[in-house]
């Protein structure tokens, strides 16, 4: 039995960019600032990761709640609702692709448990797919290996990209959300094999610990998105009551996560607490 995934594609790719020497010391050429406001002629977007944009989004969402709902004044409902809801999809979205991965690896271990071997490959494939999905939506494109070739290739309708590789002299710092992530690839490799080979004692070995970071993650922005939809709720309905309690529990994640798996080496900004100055 062979499991091709696209997830080593993507990954292979990435474990060169990680087995760079760590941070050098380019600094890229000072960028004035853009002609308009909405630079759609940005040359550098193969560069931006969407994670940290998500991570930016969700920062303005949180203040522009706090900034509506603060102080002794009726809170502005209409502007709380739609900053919750958007918190809530961004946070749902990773929320569902880590449950997705520990419920693939419970369903694989039902499938080995049942010496399902059709069964226990779908479950690894749905797996890949997940940790890929996520990656689609989040990382920058150049992670995705789309090089400035691969852009010219498809323009033309040319499908053979020549699989060109970028060199990285300033690979991202090993934060500890990016150590985590190696570990989880080197899981899922193994995994991979021993399923191949069919040790089922070694795919369930391997993938304990996966599933057990997907529920640990899955756990964090579950809560995010809980309390941010019950905010928009609340503004739905125009209830001051029960919006700082939401508000403290939804922070509450974003500060706990930072602190385990942000790192020292970024500056974080945590969303602004609920109470504080009205001017
Ligand atoms: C489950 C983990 C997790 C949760 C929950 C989370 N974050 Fe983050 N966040 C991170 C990680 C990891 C980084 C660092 C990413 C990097 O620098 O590569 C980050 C970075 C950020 C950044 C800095 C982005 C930049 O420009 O470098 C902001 C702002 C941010 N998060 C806001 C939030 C807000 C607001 C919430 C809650 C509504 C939140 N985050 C919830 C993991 C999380
Ligand atoms: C919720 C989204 C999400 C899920 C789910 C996810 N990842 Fe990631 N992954 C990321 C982000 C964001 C980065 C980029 C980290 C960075 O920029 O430092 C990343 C980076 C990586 C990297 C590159 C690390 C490096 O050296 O830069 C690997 C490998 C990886 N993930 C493997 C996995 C595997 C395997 C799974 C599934 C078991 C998985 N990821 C699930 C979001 C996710």
């Amino acid at each position: 039995m062979r499991i091709v995934s696209a997830v080593l594609a993507v990954l292979t790719v990435v474990c060169a960019i990680a087995a760079c020497t760590p941070a050098g010391n380019q600094t890229p050429a000072p960028k004035g600032p853009p002609a308009v406001w909405d630079d759609q002629s940005d040359p550098d977007w193969r560069h931006r990761s969407q994670f940290k944009a998500s991570m930016r989004h969700m920062w303005i969402a949180a203040n522009r709640i706090v900034s509506a709902g603060r102080g002794d004044k009726r809170p502005n409902y209409d502007e709380i609702w739609p900053a919750a809801a958007d918190i809530a999809r961004r946070a749902r979205m990773a929320h569902n692709f880590w449950s997705e991965i520990a419920r693939t690896v419970d369903n694989l271990v039902l499938a080995l448990d049942d010496d399902d071997r059709p069964g226990a490959s779908d479950e690894f494939r749905a797996l890949g797919a997940a940790c890929d999905g996520c990656h689609l939506a989040t990382w920058s494109p150049t992670y995705l290996h789309i090089t400035p070739n691969t852009v010219e290739a498809w323009k033309q309708n040319r499908i053979k990209l020549g699989m060109e590789m970028e060199h990285f002299d300033n690979p991202p710092p090993e934060i500890p959300n990016r150590v985590l992530m190696q570990k989880l690839w080197k899981q899922y490799q193994a995994a991979q094999v021993a399923l191949q080979d069919w040790k089922k004692p070694q795919v369930k070995s391997e993938l304990a610990p996966v599933a057990e970071a997907a529920r640990a993650q899955a756990q964090l922005w579950g809560q995010v998105a809980d309390n941010a939809a019950q905010l928009a709720e609340l503004a739905r309905a125009q209830k001051r009551a029960g919006m700082p309690e939401a508000y403290a529990n939804m922070s509450a994640a974003c500060r706990a996560c930072h602190a385990a798996w942000a790192g020292p080496e970024r500056p974080i900004h945590n969303p602004m607490p609920w109470d504080g100055p009205t001017d």
